[in-house]
């Protein structure tokens, strides 16, 4: 039992934050940014802009992008690690704005920046069950509620945005969700961690290190599960954290810059939500063709890392 992408949506907060603007109030500089992480502007949303209200618009996107309503869908998951509410989840939040009728699932997963990969490792397995119909998957983060203007090594890297996508069972296994691979180890958590107040607290030297080997790794162990080699591959669209983490991932597989999806410059870190953003991004630029075959491996806290195989 299979599944196929039927739908993709993104939101970005309007206003861009620039490298000009933190070099106005921080010691930073437009060439320090650019040079070790490749981000030119992120956006951040409002200050009464919820993880709720962008995932709601980038799920509302996916669903017209995709020609249904909201009660076409039977589950609704959200990668998110930036929730205002401890509760209720950010899913059923969604749910509620868009009207849903029918009482379904709808929950949060929390996977940090492996978030993405989480999330469609359990439609996966819903749909290999063969319990639902169609799944739709929302990254959404928040990343400047946590931004310390004090600590310029980590306010600089990251941004908000959300993006959706929406997957329907089909009985062919070489479309859609075809592999998904997550792991974790709790006992790296003091690499990077949110505090109570809600501040990064990240030992950058040692999460770019660790970055570099279990990407490059996760890329490979899918790629040997699913009994693909690099040549099938279209895509790489890796979690946007860095520039250097992604060339450095891709010198290490062999695969070539050019077929590597950069959307870093533009959105820096959003999280659990940079692998949905990304795709859309590259859909509505026409940079990724229906059909193709994608690879997106991911890294974050927790420590969690992993990657999926997706044909669109
Ligand atoms: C954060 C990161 C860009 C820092 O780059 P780096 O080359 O390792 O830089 P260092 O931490 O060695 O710091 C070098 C210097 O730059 C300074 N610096 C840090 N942030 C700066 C900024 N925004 N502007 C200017 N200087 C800065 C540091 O204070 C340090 O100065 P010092 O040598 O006088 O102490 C890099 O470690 C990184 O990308 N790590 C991974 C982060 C990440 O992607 N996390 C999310 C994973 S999902």
């Amino acid at each position: 039992m299979g599944n196929k992408l039927i739908g993709y949506g993104s939101y970005l907060p309007e206003r861009i934050m620039t490298n000009a603007d933190f070099e106005r109030v921080m010691d930073t500089t437009d060439e320090w940014i650019v040079s070790r992480t490749g981000i030119h502007q992120r956006h951040f949303a409002a200050a009464d802009e919820t993880v709720a209200d962008m995932a709601t618009n980038a799920a509302r996107a996916a669903l017209e992008n995709a020609h249904i309503g909201i009660d076409d869908i039977d589950m609704i998951i959200v990668a998110t690690t930036t929730p205002e509410l401890d509760f209720p989840s950010v899913a059923v939040q969604v749910m509620g704005r868009l009207g849903a009728t029918q009482n379904i699932p709808a929950f949060d997963v929390r996977g940090a920046c492996t978030g993405f990969i989480y999330a469609l490792h359990c439609a996966r397995g819903f749909f290999t069950a063969g319990i639902h119909e169609r799944i739709m998957i929302i990254g959404a983060e928040k990343m400047s509620r946590f931004v310390d203007m004090d600590d310029r090594s980590t306010a600089v890297l990251f941004g908000d945005g959300a993006g959706a996508l929406i997957f329907e069972r089909s009985t062919s296994s070489y479309s859609g969700i075809i592999d998904t691979v997550v792991m974790s180890d709790g006992k790296k958590f003091d690499m990077l961690h949110g505090s109570p107040d809600h501040k990064i607290i990240m030992n950058g030297p040692e999460t770019y290190k660790m970055a570099v080997s279990l990407m490059p790794d996760a890329a490979r162990y899918i790629m040997d599960h699913a009994g693909i080699t690099q040549d099938d591959i279209d895509w790489i669209i890796p979690h946007q954290a860095n520039i250097r983490i992604i060339q450095s991932c891709a010198a290490r597989l062999g695969f070539p810059l050019d077929k590597i999806l950069i959307t870093v410059d533009k959105h820096a870190n959003t999280s659990g939500a940079s692998g949905a953003l990304a795709l859309a991004y590259a859909f509505d630029n026409g940079i990724i063709k229906h059909g193709q075959l994608i690879l997106y491996p991911a890294f974050g806290s927790g420590l969690t890392w992993g990657a999926t195989l997706i044909r669109v």
